[in-house]
């Protein structure tokens, strides 16, 4: 959770940010790469972490103990715990959240809820519509799970539209999408900030 800070120093938040996509070339994932660099290098104070979720098993509940979770549901779990906020990137599979993301939303659900009271945002690379149906089915699930989504600036980004978004590596390239990422981190920490009181 929150880091203590010495007088006039900037508040510390820690984001668990997390892919929807598996794939390695994953747009998402790329974006949350370019997040955690457009942090490090001009946003003080926010320091993001990718939390992997392509090995968490396909839940059921059957894998649960007496309140246990096997490891590495448990290492997630702590994961989502320690995080002040949350950074989902999510694509839109068949106008929803993927399969991997529902799966970790879930898991993390699973009483006690470690999801409950943080702050979220969302930002998507996808087709068409950049992913909208996706982020708003998302905002649906955060109702249950008690997460606080900021409204603006919202992150849509159709991948695959002329001028070029991403290199070869699936890395972000485009100065002005860029610049939406920013602002999207920087409501994401001024609303965290607010949400927790400091
Ligand atoms: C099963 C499946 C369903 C998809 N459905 C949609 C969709 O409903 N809307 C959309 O915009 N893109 C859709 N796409 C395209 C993905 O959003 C796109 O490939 C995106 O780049 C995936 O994210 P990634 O690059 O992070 O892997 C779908 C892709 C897959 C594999």
């Amino acid at each position: 959770m929150a880091a203590a800070v010495g007088a006039g120093a900037i508040p510390r938040i820690k984001v668990a940010a997390i892919c929807g996509s598996l794939r390695e070339g994953s747009y998402n994932r790329g974006l949350i790469r370019s997040a955690i660099e457009i942090s490090k290098s001009s946003i003080p104070g926010v320091e993001i972490e990718l939390v992997e979720i392509a090995e968490l098993p396909l839940l059921n509940t059957d894998l649960e103990g007496e309140g246990s979770f096997p490891p590495v549901v448990e290492a997630f779990r702590q994961k989502i715990l320690e995080a002040d906020s949350i950074l989902f990137a999510s694509p839109e599979y068949n106008y929803s959240v993927s399969a991997p993301l529902k799966n970790a939303l879930d898991w993390a659900s699973r009483p006690p809820n470690v999801w409950g009271d943080k702050a979220a945002a969302i930002i998507s690379a996808s087709g068409g519509s950049g992913g909208s149906r996706s982020q708003y089915h998302l905002r649906q699930i955060g109702v249950f799970l008690d997460l606080h989504f900021i409204n603006k600036p919202e992150f849509f980004l159709n991948a695959f539209q002329p001028p070029a978004k991403f290199d070869k590596n699936s890395n972000l390239i485009d100065a002005q999408t860029r610049e939406n990422l920013k602002q999207v981190l920087l409501s994401l920490q001024a609303f965290t900030l607010r949400l927790q009181g400091r």
